[in-house]
């Protein structure tokens, strides 16, 4: 990473889903800032690695962001060990396939939670300590899936398109408390997951057509966005959305 941020130094940052794919490249970026990183993700183990690994000031929570009793009790405790988050990175969400013949309530419910609901809840637990702190920056991740759009992904695409709704709403009513909403849409990003599930020879070529700029987008192309919009370099933007997909058409 090219950018050093010296407002990120020592600045409490939370990432949802902060164990593996973007959200792992997120924990990275921001611990090579200096910040103090606080994650929660489902794996514990690959979580509890990563913190070992960074050390020092990144703090890992176990906690499955669809209960939201438990999330906002981990958000809380987690910020005893940093002091208040003055970053917000929304990043935890599921990709899962699904088809609408086959769709259930409480499948559909599912992938409210998963995708959607915990963002909300997230921002109110940390909601009061940011703007006592003196503002922040919330970054909720978006996705250009319904942009392109992807197949049997229809709920989730759904989902991801409120996030713009979300963001710009929420930065409505708190842009003068100083706290800052922005969606960041990753496009098709090569994580661990994508490669392992998603990624053939055929969608290889697919990739090589559609984007104008020749490589892959890679968790780090990700994260160098999300550094920019939790930075006070970016302290004049809000209710925006922000692409990173090597130029997709
Ligand atoms: N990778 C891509 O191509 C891509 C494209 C567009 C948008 N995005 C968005 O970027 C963000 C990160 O995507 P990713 O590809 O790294 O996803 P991923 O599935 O690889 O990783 C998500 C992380 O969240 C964790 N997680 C899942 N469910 C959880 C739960 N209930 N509680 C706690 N943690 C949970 C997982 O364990 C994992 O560590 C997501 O919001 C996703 O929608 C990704």
């Amino acid at each position: 990473m090219d950018a050093r941020y010296a407002s990120l130094k020592g600045r409490p940052v939370f990432i949802s889903g902060g164990a593996s794919g973007i959200g792992e490249g997120l924990v990275r970026a921001f611990a090579e800032q200096g910040a103090r990183v606080a994650f929660v993700d489902i794996a514990a183990a690959q979580g509890e690695e990563l913190a070992a690994e960074l050390g020092g000031d990144v703090f890992f929570a176990q906690c499955d962001v669809t209960d939201t009793v438990a999330y906002q009790a981990a958000i809380h405790a987690l910020a005893e060990k940093t002091g208040p988050f003055r970053v917000l990175l929304n990043n935890a969400a599921h990709d899962e396939r699904h088809q609408l013949e086959t769709l259930t309530p409480e499948y559909f419910d599912g992938r409210v939670a998963v995708n959607f609901k915990h963002m909300f809840f997230a921002v109110q637990a940390v909601l009061p300590g940011m703007v006592a702190a003196g503002g922040g920056s919330v970054v909720n991740f978006g996705s250009t899936s319904w942009m392109m759009p992807s197949r049997h992904l229809s709920v989730y695409a759904a989902l991801k398109a409120g996030v713009h709704g979300m963001s710009r709403a929420l930065a409505k009513d708190h842009g003068k408390m100083g706290v800052r909403f922005n969606t960041l849409l990753p496009g098709w990003t090569m994580t661990k997951r994508q490669l392992d599930l998603w990624v053939t020879p055929e969608s290889e070529k697919e990739i090589d057509a559609n984007q104008l700029l020749p490589g892959r987008v890679m968790p780090v192309d990700i994260a160098a966005m999300a550094l920019f919009l939790a930075s006070e370099d970016s302290k004049m933007i809000t209710g925006k959305e922000f692409i990173v997909d090597a130029g997709w058409i």
